[in-house]
């Protein structure tokens, strides 16, 4: 029988990147004094700003804003309404519910009434469907959380997600992409801070989290992420992960501690404008969200 570390107790979870046996209530401890050390290690936040947590219902996220609110941190929540049938009825509700648990405000916003929902996007844009709608969820995170007067937006982007998009960058040599990999992105030209506070939790921690804290949670994974390539690259890293434990949180936290500093020697930040419609950040004269709008508007014939 395993026996937790800090108390002698039966252990209940075993981590084997960390070597760790743990009953629940230390396993809990653990997981929050490491969401602490990361926001510490890349100066995410302190306890004096207003944190907008973006909550999509799903075990990392509210793990994520959970895990805030019990360190002391000033955290709301924002949901954005995709639209998408009973996956974000569904998903609304456990956010909804969950903010009510923890007596914290969740802001909303819906994309039917902002632009269209994602089904009907689909219907009139050839573009992956994930990608439209993260560009989607990045524009409303920015410029609500800016309206709103919060200084930084976290996401519940865990390992799993920031090694498998490392490892996509890296087979690519997208060396653009690999330049903003980073757990914090600074505010400047008129993007808010953002922040990925998980970056050094696994899937299964933050699912184990949500559990051992009855945390109630979607599990459901978005219709229209079926057959993206980012699970292949999961799947193939979990079976590395498997025979060399500690191999995922090595490959990542190598990137940013030898590789990330490389990358950026010498550089010259872009020049950004301000969209000629909306006032928010871009490269071009008008942003990527007003000029989806104005495609879809054409299409629609409105
Ligand atoms: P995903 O891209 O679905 O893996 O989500 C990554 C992170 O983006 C989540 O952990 C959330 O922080 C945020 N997010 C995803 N979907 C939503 C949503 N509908 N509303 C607000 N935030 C979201
Ligand atoms: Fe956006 Fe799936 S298309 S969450
Ligand atoms: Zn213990
Ligand atoms: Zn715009």
């Amino acid at each position: 029988m395993r026996k937790c570390i800090k108390c002698g107790e039966k252990a209940q979870i075993y981590l084997p990147q960390h070597r760790l046996s743990l009953c629940k209530t230390h396993y809990i401890e653990w997981f929050e004094n490491r969401v602490e050390k990361s926001i510490k290690e890349f100066q995410m936040f302190s306890k004096k700003e207003k944190i907008l947590v973006a909550v999509s219902g799903g075990k990392d996220s509210l793990s994520l804003w959970q895990a805030l609110v019990k360190l002391g941190y000033d955290a709301d929540g924002f949901y954005i309404d995709l639209g998408i049938g009973d996956y974000s009825k569904k998903s609304f509700n456990i956010s909804i519910a969950f903010s009510e648990k923890l007596d914290r405000t969740l802001h909303t916003v819906s994309l039917e009434d902002e632009v269209m929902s994602i089904p009907q996007i689909k219907n009139y844009d050839n573009r992956p469907t994930c990608s439209i709608c993260g560009t989607l969820k990045r524009y409303y995170m920015n410029k609500v959380a800016k309206h709103l007067g919060y200084r930084v937006v976290a996401t519940g982007h865990n390992l799993d997600d920031e090694s498998a998009v490392l490892f996509s960058n890296t087979l690519n040599w997208s060396v653009d992409y690999l330049k903003r990999q980073y757990p914090v992105l600074p505010e400047e030209n008129s993007f808010i801070r953002k922040v990925k506070p998980l970056c050094k939790i696994s899937e299964k921690e933050s699912a184990m989290y949500a559990v051992l804290c009855g945390i109630e949670y979607i599990e459901e994974e978005c219709p229209f992420s079926e057959g993206a390539t980012s699970i292949d690259y999961k799947t193939f890293l979990s079976r590395l992960e498997e025979k060399s434990p500690g191999i995922k949180l090595r490959f990542y936290s190598e990137f940013l501690r030898k590789m990330y500093p490389i990358l950026h020697i010498g550089e010259e930040k872009p020049h950004l404008n301000r969209c000629s419609i909306c006032g928010e950040p871009t490269t071009g004269e008008i942003c990527s969200v007003c000029n989806l709008k104005n495609k879809l508007k054409l299409k629609a014939g409105g």
